[in-house]
C-alpha cells in the first residue's frame, strides 16, 4: 500500500518536524531506541547517529517500506522489522520510543499511548509527532469524493487517520505519571511541481484509499479530486502554498535512566 518513492517526493518538508521533535528529546546515553512507523529508514539512521551506542530498531507494518529501509547501509546495532506497532512489543524496556508521522494511522490513542508507555524504561522518553490537518481543505475535499456514491461503499471501512488535541495527549500521559511537553506548529510549505497538493496527498493520506479502490477506481477517484484541489491550492510561479499543522509530544517517564 505504501509507496516509498511517492513518499520521498517532498522529503525536506516531511523531514523538518522529525528534527524539531528530536531536538527536544533529552536522553543522554540510551541503550534501546525504537522508531515506530519508521518508513524508509533514513530517519531511523539519524536516530542511530544521534545516539551512537544505542541499539536502534525501526518498526513498520509496510513490507515495501521495511524492504527499502533494510537496503540502507547501517551499523550492526540497527535493525528493521515488519510489524504492527500497536501489537509489537520490544524484547527489553525502551529508553527512547520515537515516532514521526505514524501514530495518526492508529485508532484509540488513549489505549495506544498506555501500551507504549508500558514499554518505557525508567527515565525513558516517548516522543511523537502527528499531522493535525484533518480539517484542512485537502481532507475535506478527500471526504467529499469519498462520499460520492461511486466510492462510498468501498471506502466505508477505510481509515482516515486522526489526531487528538494537545490537551488530550497532555492529560493522558500526565495521568500515566509522565512529565509532558506538547506543542503544535503550522508550516506553510511552498511545494514544487504540478498538482503539488495532490502529489503530497498521494504519498500519505490517499494510500489506504487507493489501495482499497484498486487501479481503475483509484484513477477515477484521483480524477475527481484533482480539480477540487487545484481550486483550493492554486499554484503560484514560485510553487503551491500548502498549509500544514502538526502536533508534537515529548513525554518522560519518571525515574532514573539505566547507567
Ligand atoms: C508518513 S510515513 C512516516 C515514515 C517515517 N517515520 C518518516 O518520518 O519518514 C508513516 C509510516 O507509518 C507506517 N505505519 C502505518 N500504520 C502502522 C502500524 N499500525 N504499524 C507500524 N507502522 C505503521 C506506514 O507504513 C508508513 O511507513
Amino acid at each position: 500500500m505504501w509507496n516509498p518513492a511517492q513518499y520521498e517526493r517532498f522529503r525536506d518538508e516531511r523531514k523538518r518536524p522529525f528534527f524539531e521533535l528530536l531536538a527536544r528529546v533529552e536522553a543522554s546515553v540510551p541503550t534501546q531506541v525504537v522508531d515506530l512507523g519508521c518508513g524508509t529508514g533514513d530517519l531511523t539512521l539519524v536516530l542511530a547517529e544521534r545516539w551512537p551506542t544505542a541499539r536502534v530498531t525501526g518498526v513498520d507494518s509496510s513490507e515495501a517500506m521495511v524492504a527499502e529501509a533494510s537496503r540502507r547501509a547501517a551499523p550492526d546495532r540497527v535493525r528493521f522489522e515488519v510489524a504492527d506497532l500497536a501489537r509489537w512489543t520490544p524484547p527489553k524496556p525502551v529508553d527512547v520510543l520515537f515516532s514521526n508521522a505514524a501514530l495518526h494511522w492508529l485508532p484509540n490513542h488513549a489505549a495506544l499511548l498506555s501500551g507504549l508507555v508500558s514499554q518505557l524504561a525508567p527515565g525513558g522518553v516517548l516522543a511523537f509527532q502527528v499531522p493535525a490537518n484533518f480539517n484542512a481543505p485537502s481532507h475535506r475535499r478527500i471526504d467529499e469524493v469519498r462520499a460520492h456514491p461511486r466510492f462510498a461503499a468501498t471506502l466505508a471501512g477505510v481509515r482516515r487517520g486522526h489526531a487528538e488535541v494537545l490537551e488530550f495527549y497532555e492529560a493522558c500521559l500526565a495521568g500515566l505519571g509522565l512529565a509532558v511537553e506538547a506543542w503544535e506548529t503550522t508550516y506553510l510549505h511552498v511545494l514544487p511541481g504540478e498538482d503539488a497538493a495532490l502529489q503530497w496527498l498521494l504519498g500519505t493520506t490517499l494510500r489506504p484509499v487507493l489501495a482499497a479502490l484498486g487501479p481503475e477506481e483509484g484513477r477515477a477517484f484521483v480524477d475527481m479530486l484533482r480539480p477540487l484541489l487545484r481550486a483550493d491550492y492554486p499554484p503560484a510561479e514560485r510553487g503551491t502554498p500548502f498549509r500544514f499543522t502538526r502536533r508534537f509530544v515529548v513525554a518522560t517517564r519518571r525515574g532514573s535512566a539505566q547507567p
